[in-house]
């Protein structure tokens, strides 16, 4: 199997997708019954259907790239909640098949890599009401560095430094993402650089991480994304566990490093269940 089969984008807008409470329990009986709980536990209907679509991304992509039927798929969680796929086949071509998933606003995505970490990140981003945009980002200033903090306010026009201040938000969740650290990590050593946003690179401590890769893509009306691609030597102790090969030569790991990214495919629901569901009637297809 190739490695770029491994490089994978999804994206569901769900703003698109009105299910009867009966069809969205139906949809949900496809996943195993202990990820269940952690869509239920949600009041709101949004949140309850990002959470569903986040956990079918995952059980889809898997099953398409891998192959391996939905009811064989085993997806954990590390101590810092991020999903991982236990592995079924141990001698499956994609060294370090992973994914992961973000929800914001309309979207839920799922990106997945074959041999580097891979972590996502999805922003909303409305102008705030209660409060001025600078007064907003101002409670946030902890979280970035000074050089950051310069760029982002540097402008004068509110919308502008908003949408600096949610761009560096963005890189720094993927990377973060990436590497499993859940809540609570320390960011403003983390110093994210860029011209123009290409070129993006990002220093930890003063300290270039040459080995990752950034994209920051608008996603639709006032949604931003973004891509982190790394080594999985960065990744938490737990997430490392879930790897089959965290140490690569040079050449091996640029390999993987330098795979082409692919644009975001839109899935609708319906494209990432196991059998068709129509009119309340299910014919298999796999
Ligand atoms: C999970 C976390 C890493 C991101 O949460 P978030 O941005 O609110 O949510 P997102 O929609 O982007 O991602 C949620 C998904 O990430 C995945 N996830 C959960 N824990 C994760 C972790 N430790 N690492 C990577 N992915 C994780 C899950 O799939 C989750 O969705 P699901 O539970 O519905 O399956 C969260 O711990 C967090 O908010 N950390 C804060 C980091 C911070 O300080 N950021 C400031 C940036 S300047």
């Amino acid at each position: 199997m190739e490695l770029e089969k491994g490089v994978q984008r999804w994206v569901v807008d769900i703003s698109k997708w009105n299910p009867s409470p009966d069809y969205f329990s139906s949809v949900m009986s496809f996943l195993p019954q202990h990820e269940h709980s952690s869509i239920t536990m949600f009041v709101k209907m949004e949140d309850r259907k990002r959470a569903l679509v986040s956990r079918l991304l995952q059980y889809a992509l898997v099953h398409q790239v891998l192959g391996i039927p939905f009811d064989e798929i085993i997806i954990r969680r590390t101590d810092e909640g991020k999903p991982y796929l236990e592995y079924v086949n141990k001698t499956c071509a994609l060294p370090n098949f992973n994914f992961n998933t973000s929800h914001d606003g309309n979207f839920v995505a799922i990106a997945s890599e074959p041999v580097c970490l891979v972590g996502l990140d999805i922003v909303n981003y409305s102008i705030p009401v209660k409060e001025s945009v600078e007064e907003f980002i101002q409670n946030f200033s902890s979280y970035f560095s000074s050089l950051e903090w310069t760029d982002i306010t540097k402008s004068d026009s509110p919308y502008d430094k908003l949408n600096r201040f949610y761009r560096y938000w963005c890189l720094k969740e993927a990377f973060v993402k990436a590497t499993g650290v859940g809540m609570g990590k320390r960011l403003d050593n983390v110093e994210f650089h860029h011209s123009c946003w290409n070129d993006i690179f990002v220093t930890v401590d003063g300290k270039e991480f040459k080995n990752w890769r950034f994209w920051l893509l608008e996603l639709g009306e006032n949604h931003l994304v973004s891509i982190a691609r790394g080594h999985p030597a960065t990744a938490t102790t737990s997430y490392k566990r879930t790897l089959k090969q965290t140490e690569f030569g040079e050449k091996e790991y640029r390999l993987g490093l330098n795979l082409p990214s692919v644009d975001f495919i839109f899935r609708m629901v319906e494209d990432l269940l196991p059998v068709s569901v129509l009119a309340g009637h299910y014919s298999t297809d796999i």
